[in-house]
């Protein structure tokens, strides 16, 4: 237990070092918008991925993207998610449209993840984890994803502490180590006190 909690102090302490000098970078580097950095230099987006909406353009266009975005990954028919003149949406088109935002967060179509009725692409087991993160912490993707191979300062942040604290081995449920759960990684008191004996080593 002691050795564990050591081996985490100096896994933190080193996280801490990399957050630090990554955050002084940022601060040079990278544009914030309402205190959320969206892009940095040297890796700027084409236009269309900081768009805000899956469906584009007028209502033909849409139906047609719909069609062939949509429909065919999925391999079911317009009625799984909305009636003819999509006033009513089912339980399914209200997923769909959570899954649209996800899609615009990480600038793909729903084939990067669906290929055909309940058939998934080799992307389902990161994505399913990436879901599950999401849902403990309470973000949208967007809190780390912004367009296609983008991430956000958080997301940084976040790759930093994955991979310090092997997630992909370990899952998300370690992350509670240090953040409060549906809190968008607040730290709890453990988190706290790495924080401030980190600062205390820098000298800050
Ligand atoms: C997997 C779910 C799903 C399937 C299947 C699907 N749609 Fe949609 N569709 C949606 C969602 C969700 C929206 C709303 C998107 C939004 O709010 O921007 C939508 C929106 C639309 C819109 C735009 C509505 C508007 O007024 O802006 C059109 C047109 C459309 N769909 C046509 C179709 C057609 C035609 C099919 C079948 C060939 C189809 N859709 C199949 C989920 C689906
Ligand atoms: C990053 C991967 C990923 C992308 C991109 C993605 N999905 Fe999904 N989707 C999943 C996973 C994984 C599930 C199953 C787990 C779950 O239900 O949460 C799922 C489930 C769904 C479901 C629930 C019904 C079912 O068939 O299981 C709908 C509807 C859906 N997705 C629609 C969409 C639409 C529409 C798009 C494109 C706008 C899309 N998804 C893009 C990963 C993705
Ligand atoms: C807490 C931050 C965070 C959140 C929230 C998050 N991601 Fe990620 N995601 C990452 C990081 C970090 C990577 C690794 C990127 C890399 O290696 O450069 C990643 C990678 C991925 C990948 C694999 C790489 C790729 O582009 O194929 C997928 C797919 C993905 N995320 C989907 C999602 C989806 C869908 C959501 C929302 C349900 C989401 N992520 C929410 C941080 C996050
Ligand atoms: C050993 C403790 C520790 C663990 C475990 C940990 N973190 Fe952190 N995390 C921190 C500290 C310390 C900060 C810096 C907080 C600050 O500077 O205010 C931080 C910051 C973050 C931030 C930035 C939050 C913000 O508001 O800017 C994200 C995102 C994050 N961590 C994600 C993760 C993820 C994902 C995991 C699990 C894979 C994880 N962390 C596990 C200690 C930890």
């Amino acid at each position: 237990m002691r050795k564990n909690r050591k081996k985490i102090t100096i896994a933190g302490c080193i996280c801490f070092i990399v957050l630090w000098l990554g955050e002084l970078e940022a601060d040079q580097l990278e544009l914030r918008r309402g205190g959320s950095v969206l892009i940095s230099e040297g890796e700027l987006p084409e236009p269309d991925v900081l768009q805000k909406k899956y469906l584009k353009g007028d209502t033909e266009e849409k139906s047609r993207q719909c069609r062939e975005e949509v429909s065919v990954p999925l391999g079911q028919e317009c009625s799984f998610c909305h009636n003819d003149d999509r006033t009513v949406f089912t339980e399914n088109g209200e997923k769909a449209g959570k899954m649209m935002d996800a899609s615009v967060a990480i600038g793909v179509t729903c084939d990067y993840c669906h290929s055909g009725k309940s058939r998934f692409t080799e992307r389902k087991e990161i994505a399913e984890k990436m879901f599950e993160l999401s849902e403990m912490m309470g973000v949208e993707c967007d809190y780390c994803h912004a367009g296609k191979s983008v991430l956000t300062g958080e997301g940084k942040t976040a790759k930093t502490a994955m991979i310090l604290q092997e997630w992909a081995d370990n899952g998300s449920k370690k992350c509670l180590n240090c953040h409060v759960e549906k809190k968008q990684f607040e730290l709890n008191f453990h988190g706290w006190e790495i924080l401030n004996t980190q600062k205390g080593l820098l000298g800050l």
